[in-house]
């Protein structure tokens, strides 16, 4: 799966590190954080997937779980060469 995030590309494998759920299914969302109860704001927008099995959050630039850094989903480079996004699997 490739993503643009505010225009920089990122790609991630379609398996979730937790329990191998499909992440391209997906909803792509801000983090949502909280200063207390019953508030709550949002920040860094479009920016986290969250996986359509158990909820896990992931950053999309590193592919690593908001609860648990430790838990990534497999990154690829991407590049822009010529016009054209090119993702590179070795
Ligand atoms: S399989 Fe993705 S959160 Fe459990």
């Amino acid at each position: 799966m490739v993503f643009n995030v505010g225009g920089q590309y990122y790609a991630l494998r379609n398996r979730c590190p937790h329990s191998g759920g499909p992440l391209g299914r997906g909803v792509i969302r801000p983090h949502v954080i909280s200063r207390g109860v019953g508030h709550f704001d949002f920040e860094r927008e479009a920016e986290i997937l969250k996986c359509p099995f158990h909820n896990w959050e992931f950053d999309i630039a590193t592919g690593c779980a908001l609860y648990d850094p430790s838990m990534r989903a497999k990154t690829y480079p991407v590049a822009v060469e010529d016009g054209e996004v090119v993702l590179r699997l070795g």
